[in-house]
């Protein structure tokens, strides 16, 4: 890895041995977790990449072929900017405006808890940058979601902001980098996606609803079956019956169903994409 060092830049690399140099240049807020694992992978998607950081001379180790500068320095010649910082970070960013202004600057931020701050991170940083134009996203995506490329769980990126063209930016990037987008609507969304990553389990409701249905309906036809019909036809009493047998008939078949529910779908869907010959074209 060769080191140029300069008063106010660091080139990691020449970056004409990552991407050609008429290739798009991105800025990058922040050399962390996130902040690598994103840039390695714009990168390896065809990208320059120019990271803004406290502390350019020292900062850890970053993917090869990026270059290192001062913030006001990087975003200089980039007209997107990814902030790859903590929220509680942001205040710098203020006396950056000037530099900033009509940059897309992509808040990637999360809170370690919901309502922690009145605003959204991304409406914040907006406030803080009003000549900007602030798209939120990426935040849905872990740093070695990132790293290791768009997997069939993680293949969405959410995106919102007031403007049209900073978003068709954004989603530009993301498609490159093999991700698909999803458009949210205007910064108001920001709070939401930053709540994605807060939530357990979102969608519960329905499946325990389902397997209480079942369990119910099961139950009342097996007792039916078993200890009403034996009790009328025969004259058995067998209802000592209901908490053991019923239950060891009851469950195995609510669990097998459920199951079916979950993966019956995924093994019809790769039926159709056999029958159809590609795995590309999208289900109804
Ligand atoms: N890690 C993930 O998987 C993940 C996933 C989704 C979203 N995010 C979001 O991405 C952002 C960065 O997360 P991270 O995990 O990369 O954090 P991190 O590893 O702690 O890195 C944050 C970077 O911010 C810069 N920084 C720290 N203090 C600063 C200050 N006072 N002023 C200016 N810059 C400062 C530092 O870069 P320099 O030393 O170069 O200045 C630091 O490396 C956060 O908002 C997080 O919520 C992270």
């Amino acid at each position: 890895m060769s080191k140029e060092v300069k008063p106010e830049s660091v080139s990691l690399n020449p970056l004409g041995t990552a991407a050609a140099p008429e290739s798009e240049l991105l800025c990058i807020y922040g050399t962390g977790d996130l902040g690598r694992s994103l840039g390695l992978r714009l990168l390896q998607s065809g990208y320059r990449v120019v990271y803004g950081s406290r502390r350019p001379h020292s900062c850890g180790p970053l993917p090869q072929g990026a270059q290192v500068m001062s913030h006001a320095a990087a975003s200089q010649s980039a007209g997107l900017v990814f902030i790859c910082i903590h929220r509680e970070h942001y205040e710098f960013l203020e006396a950056l405006a000037p530099q900033l202004k009509g940059k897309v600057l992509v808040d990637v931020s999360n809170n370690l808890k919901k309502n922690l701050y009145p605003e959204a991170n991304a409406e914040y940083l907006q406030r803080l940058v009003p000549g900007a134009h602030v798209v939120k996203g990426f935040n849905t995506l872990s740093a070695w979601a990132l790293q290791n490329g768009p997997t069939d769980a993680n293949r969405q990126v959410y995106l919102c902001g007031n403007s049209a063209e900073a978003k068709q930016a954004v989603a530009e990037a993301a498609t490159k980098l093999g991700f698909s987008v999803l458009d949210r609507g205007s910064l108001s969304a920001a709070r939401e996606l930053e709540d994605f990553p807060l939530q357990l389990f979102p969608e519960w409701r329905l499946p325990l609803r389902v397997a209480v249905g079942l369990t119910a309906f099961f139950f009342f036809y097996v007792l039916l079956r078993d200890v009403v019909y034996t009790y009328v036809y025969e004259g058995k009493d067998i209802s000592f019956r209901i908490m053991v047998s019923l239950a060891n008939k009851v469950f195995p078949i609510v669990s097998l169903i459920m199951l079916a529910l979950c993966y019956l779908p995924g093994v019809i869907a790769a039926v159709l994409q056999l029958y159809r010959g590609n795995q590309i074209q999208a289900f109804p």
